[in-house]
């Protein structure tokens, strides 16, 4: 059985190349190269030992990703990560986000539909829930209005592929991500974000390393204990294992609906200062930072409710936050030479 990885070159689409080939899967990965490069090819090879095979294709190109289901006619499965996800420059290019994170997804589910039996996993996300009044969040947690485009074409892209599983061969699981860091121990893969990073983990270690002068904490007025927001900070590898557990649920037809819906969070929320410390604690390195102002958009507090995750896909995040910034931290210091 052979697997499509679509965005298997950027951070936790290759961490699920690695897991999936781990367990004996057949992988080919489709990129296009925009937010990643062609090196983690090698990276995934150099764990593993087994080379996945690549092709870079916009997924925006419909005649394209219609030759690729010609090619390999053996894909019966898909994990969907390809897409536009800054929530910033979704507000700014909306209709950029609406091609690439929906036309794709379209695409694909237009060439699994003509297999007798499919399945796909979606990369989704936490944002759907806005800023849930209840913590910590529950599948069922109301979808709030989206706060950008790019959390619109997540609720979109899971609407999408609900309607189409009601009426077709595919299954699906809709895996809603919270704040995936960390780097594979290997430190051969790992976050690469191309520019200023938007995330704080990354911020943080390029701070660290010497690259950014210093880090802002946007803001420390928020209804929580010490001022600043709360997240679920889960270990990408944990992030990673729980889509080959996922696409053994469908394989082995183990799912009550034709689509299901996870959390996938550690179930601890921790601060951004409480990460900083964190980190300062695990690598000894001191953090130069400050608080500013807000950052338009942000949410106070998100950490998922993960009894049905344990319970019921039978997965648990075994790896801590501390693990993932120590993880981070290694492979900062591998990339910029300095290991
Ligand atoms: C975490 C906390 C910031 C940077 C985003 C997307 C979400 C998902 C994960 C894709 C917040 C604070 C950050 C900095 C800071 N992405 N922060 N200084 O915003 O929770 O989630 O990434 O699916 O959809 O919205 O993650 O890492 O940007 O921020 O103080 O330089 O760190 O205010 O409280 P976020 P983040």
């Amino acid at each position: 059985m052979k697997i499509l990885v679509t965005g298997g070159l950027g951070f936790i689409g290759s961490h699920t190349v690695v897991e999936l080939q781990n367990e004996g899967f057949d992988v080919v990965v489709i990129d296009d190269l925009s937010n990643s490069s062609i090196e983690v090819l090698d990276g995934i090879t150099a764990i593993t030992g087994k080379k996945p095979e690549f092709e870079q294709i916009d997924l925006r190109d419909k005649a394209a990703v219609q030759a690729f289901f010609s090619k390999y006619n053996d894909v019966s499965g898909i994990i969907h990560f390809a897409a536009s996800k800054a929530v910033g420059e979704s507000v700014e290019n909306p209709l950029l986000y609406y091609e690439n994170n929906l036309g794709s997804l379209v695409y694909l589910l237009q060439g699994l539909q003509q297999k007798e039996k499919s399945h796909f996993i979606f990369s989704s996300s936490c944002t759907v829930y806005g800023q849930a009044e209840k913590m910590p969040i529950t599948e069922d947690a109301p979808i709030q209005v989206a706060m950008s485009p790019y959390g619109n074409t997540k609720q979109i892209g899971e609407e999408i592929i609900t309607d189409v599983a009601n009426v077709s061969n595919i299954s699906a699981i809709l895996l809603r991500y919270f704040n995936p860091v960390g780097a594979h121990d290997s430190v051969m893969i790992g976050e690469l974000p191309k520019g200023t990073p938007q995330n704080l983990v990354p911020f943080i270690t390029q701070t660290a390393i010497g690259l950014r002068e210093q880090l802002s904490v946007f803001g420390d007025d928020y209804p929580t204990p010490d001022g600043t927001c709360i997240r679920d900070y889960i270990h990408v590898v944990d992030l990673a294992k729980a889509h080959v557990t996922a696409l053994k649920r469908l394989i082995d037809s183990k799912n009550a609906d034709k689509v299901e819906v996870f959390n996938l969070g550690t179930g601890k929320g921790n601060s951004v200062l409480e990460v900083i410390n964190a980190f300062e604690k695990v690598t000894g390195q001191k953090l130069n930072y400050k608080i500013v102002a807000r950052r338009a958009g942000d949410i106070t507090e998100a950490y998922a409710d993960t009894a049905k995750a344990n319970n019921v896909l039978g997965w648990k995040a075994e790896l801590t936050m501390e693990d993932a910034l120590a993880s981070a931290w290694k492979w900062e210091k591998k990339v910029r030479g300095k290991e």
